[in-house]
């Protein structure tokens, strides 16, 4: 079984941007560390990263039917992409989201209000890229049944 780990807009640029909130881990750190905990479960990795909605949707309908799970981090998707909202809806398996930081200690209000939260199984927020590490670790619990 797969899971899919999907990043939304600007993530390409972690480690670069905005590093007094999201650290200096990249994408790249992040991948590898979510691979090493796939590993461990015995599940197979789909990562990918997207500025384009329409590609973000694309990639939910193509983990529709029989994945372990989809991890994703919408982004700034977060707050008005409602083809994305209606993409998770039409899966199969478990939604987690994850978020680096913690969107309801943020100073922008608006950041708080993931519209993703209301079809998501579960949501991470404020761990950094441990929160995408744990949410395959329990994708990877549910996936041994
Ligand atoms: C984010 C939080 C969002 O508010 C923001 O738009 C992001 C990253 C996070 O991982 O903390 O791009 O999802």
């Amino acid at each position: 079984k797969t899971v899919h780990i999907l990043n939304g807009p600007n993530l390409n640029l972690l480690g670069e941007r905005e590093p007094e909130i999201y650290g200096r881990t990249t994408l790249a750190d992040i991948e590898t560390l979510c691979r090493a905990e796939a590993d461990a479960h015995g599940l197979e990795v789909v990562f990918r990263q997207t500025n384009a909605e329409h590609e973000m949707v694309e990639l939910i309908q193509a983990a529709r039917k029989g994945a372990a799970g989809i991890v994703i981090n919408p982004a700034a998707f977060s707050y008005a992409a409602f083809p994305v909202l209606d993409a998770l809806k039409a899966v199969d398996c478990p939604v987690i989201e994850v978020h680096l930081s913690n969107i309801h200690r943020r100073d922008e209000a608006w950041r708080a209000k993931s519209i993703m939260t209301a079809v998501s199984t579960g949501i991470i927020s404020g761990l950094g890229a441990q929160g995408y590490a744990l949410a395959v670790r329990h994708i990877g619990t549910l996936a041994r049944g």
